[in-house]
């Protein structure tokens, strides 16, 4: 009471809200301007209850609220945006294609796809590995009623490369090995070491893949500063864990496949605000295989069939473009997709 009679006769006396409030320091800004009001005979009834005065509080609900006024939109010419119609430095990336056990209509709607990104610019292609199942040389149990011949795949596998390597035009194309290429060194390692480093029987050459344009990588291809592809070895339980794991790890941006998922995973820690950089982004890159291969032993997976473009602007922002394909079918660009 004695603090609102303080108010009130300085309010009397014609003092200010501020000056008020600096000579009662006790006093609340709600309290001040209440009474402020109250002497001034101005005071508006309150359109419904506020919060609770307390001796610091300074919030003052009512005047805010009594502030607010239904705002009108006005309908107008919209901002201008402006386009570049250079269309963006482009990587088609996919991977997981695991030939001969291949998804045939999922690889020929990719295939249609990433020739019709080729009309409107297609810079780079890149396979990121498990493209030859290498079934024949792996070290798990192999079906006795099957014919194991590693001749075989390779025959079936080689038609599957060549129709990437038409979608993939004069592109830069590029082939990163995963772990399913490694079962051939390994084989030779443990069962004829005395055939490894023959020139016939590494990778490339056996796949005619340099041959075919291909580009193999040992490892990893670094597409801009701060952007890498990898075939991916960190798994994670469900779509974007292991885009996690990898992005952790490499403490970068980039695209990995191995899981067979299709996911996205953001992350904008503080130093990249202070150099402001884009949040980091790594991409699963989905696979084209067959849902049911042979070691899932009838299991459903949790896969999903699918491949990615990336693209980049000039200065390394990057702008990733998920394509997931069903049984054949895929959306791109306002076009359904349809292949068998
Ligand atoms: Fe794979
Ligand atoms: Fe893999």
């Amino acid at each position: 009471v004695d603090l609102e009679l303080q108010i009130r006769q300085l309010a009397e006396q014609g003092f200010g809200r501020t000056k008020i409030i600096r000579a009662v320091p006790d006093a609340s800004e709600y309290l001040v301007r209440r009474i402020i009001d109250e002497v001034k005979g101005t005071r508006r009834e309150r359109p419904f209850k506020t919060v609770p005065e307390t001796g610091s509080s300074r919030v003052n609900n009512f005047d805010v609220v009594s502030a607010l006024r239904p705002i009108e939109i006005k309908l107008g010419k919209p901002q201008s945006v402006s386009k570049n119609l250079d269309e963006l430095y482009t990587v088609a990336v996919f991977g997981d294609v695991q030939a001969p056990f291949h998804h045939n209509a999922n690889v020929n709607v990719a295939c249609k796809i990433i020739a019709d990104q080729r009309k409107i610019r297609l810079d780079e292609t890149v396979d990121l590995g498990d493209a030859y199942d290498f079934y024949a040389v792996s070290r798990f149990d192999k079906n006795p009623l099957r014919r194991n011949l590693l001749q075989d795949e390779l025959i079936i596998a080689g038609e599957v490369r060549a129709r990437f390597t038409d979608a993939a035009g004069d592109s830069k194309k590029t082939f990163i090995p995963g772990n399913h290429e490694a079962r051939l060194k390994k084989y030779i390692n443990q069962n004829a070491p005395a055939l490894a480093g023959m020139p016939q029987l590494q990778l490339d050459s056996l796949l005619g893949l340099s041959s075919a344009g291909w580009e193999v990588k040992d490892r990893y291809h670094v597409i801009k500063e701060g952007f890498v592809i990898k075939h991916g070895d960190l798994v994670g339980g469900q779509s974007g864990d292991s885009a996690k794991k990898e992005m952790n790890t490499a403490w970068m941006s980039g695209a990995s496949g191995h899981v067979h998922r299709l996911g996205v995973h953001y992350r904008s820690p503080l130093i990249s605000h202070i150099k402001g950089e884009q949040p980091y982004v790594w991409i699963e890159t989905g696979c084209l295989c067959l849902p049911d291969q042979e070691y899932l032993d009838g299991k459903y997976p949790d896969w999903q069939p699918g491949f990615v473009f990336l693209r980049f602007t000039e200065d390394g922002f990057v702008f990733p473009e998920l394509v997931p394909v069903h049984e054949g079918r895929a959306y791109y660009r306002g076009k359904l997709y349809e292949a068998t």
